[in-house]
């Protein structure tokens, strides 16, 4: 069978870490992690230490970029919580604004109703408002959004149930879209059982009948995006070894100990979980199996991304994959400096052998062709 030539991909919502936590990630090990999972186009979060709240860090951020990154990219700027102003400032050279409306990894959240106002007031544009925000939350965001005339975009939809308000906004005119995880859609909370920490993430794995309403509604669905947020192993703790599916059921066959549950639960562990280079893999398998087609995987992974942000797609680029024959997603072997994959034991179709970016081969067979810096601010449409 000739490989899959897919256009290269764009993931709007990853952390990679530096400046901060490079004992993480850092922009080259991320960027190249990012090239192996077919994203020729990385968006990354502001929660990094110090976090980027303005033209300052954001310029000194963008500068780490310039020297380092192999893949394309675009940078969001947060909010303090305090000062609108140098959020604003940094408005030109930012992809976006991020902002927390919930508890998140570091301190960047932000729930005060005035403070929340004023700053969807003042925000210039060009980029969209981009908010964790959780249900409740997100209601107060759509609002906000609505009343100050501003697209508005939702990562990581935490509940099937929330894709209904963001509809309904969007019929009443709001310009608001959202993003689904990988997570979301391939892990339920059984998966907490199993790999405890490493499932921690906010928003939190549901049940696996919210994942199968998830599927359900893929339609009110704009963009998958991985929000790779890794944690290294230390950090997580120890990792079972047979944390497959199968090991799973053996264990469900055995006495349950109810003293690990509640420690589990009360995980003092980081949330967030790596996904760049798992998010292809299993949505291949996922159209292989007849749950979407290519055309609309390529919407959420391609399309919309690009679309939501107002960027343009880089010329000459593409991702060549062989699709071989189903397997089962590794314990270890990532680019990711973490190493690990909650996805650890799935079922995945497709590897990755060669990314192509802006006409230069950039990745071929586990290695990066091009030397730190070749990666560029991904441009923006016309229409933006
Ligand atoms: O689980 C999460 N991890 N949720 C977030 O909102 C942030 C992320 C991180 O940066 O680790
Ligand atoms: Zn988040
Ligand atoms: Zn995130």
């Amino acid at each position: 069978m000739p490989n899959l030539m897919l256009p290269g991909l764009v993931d709007v919502h990853v952390h990679l870490r530096e400046p901060g936590g490079t004992h993480k990630e850092d922009v080259a090990s991320g960027t190249a992690a990012a090239l192996s999972g077919g994203f020729v186009g990385i968006l990354d979060m502001p929660n990094n230490t110090p976090p980027i709240t303005d033209r300052q860090t954001l310029y000194q951020k963008l500068g780490i970029y310039r020297a380092k990154a192999v893949s394309d990219y675009g940078l969001f700027v947060g909010f303090d919580g305090e000062h609108v102003q140098a959020t604003v400032e940094a408005a030109p050279l930012a992809v976006g604004l991020k902002l927390y409306l919930d508890e998140t990894f570091g301190d960047l959240t932000t729930r005060e109703p005035a403070r929340l106002a004023e700053v969807f007031e003042a925000w210039p544009g060009p980029g969209p408002i981009a908010v964790h925000a959780e249900s409740a939350s997100m209601r107060v965001a759509l609002q906000l959004a609505e009343r100050y005339g501003q697209r508005l975009h939702v990562c990581h939809v935490s509940h099937p149930d929330d894709l209904f308000p963001i509809d309904a906004a969007r019929q009443r005119g709001v310009t608001v879209t959202c993003e689904v995880t990988p997570h979301h859609l391939f892990l339920s909370d059984e998966a907490v059982e199993r790999l405890g920490a490493y499932a921690h993430v906010k928003p939190a794995l549901v049940p696996s009948e919210l994942v199968d309403l998830f599927w359900q509604r893929l339609h009110l669905v704009d963009a998958v995006a991985s929000d790779h947020a890794p944690h290294t192993r230390t950090e997580k703790g120890e990792m079972p070894r047979q944390s497959t599916p199968a090991a799973l059921r053996q264990k469900q066959r055995e006495p349950q100990d109810p003293a690990m549950g509640a420690r589990r639960e009360a995980s003092p562990a980081p949330p967030g979980l790596p996904g760049l280079e798992t998010t292809l893999p299993l949505f291949l398998r996922a159209v292989d199996e007849g749950r979407l087609t290519l055309e609309r995987m390529l919407e959420l992974l391609h399309d919309n991304p690009l679309r939501i942000y107002g960027l343009q797609a880089a010329a000459d680029s593409a991702v060549e994959v062989d699709l071989g024959t189903p397997y089962r997603l590794p314990f270890e072997g990532y680019s990711t400096r973490c190493g690990w994959s909650p996805f650890v034991g799935q079922w995945a179709l497709g590897h990755v052998v060669r990314v192509r970016l802006r006409g230069r081969p950039v990745y071929e067979d586990g290695r990066v062709l091009v030397a730190p810096g070749y990666g560029q601010p991904l441009g923006r449409s016309e229409q933006a």
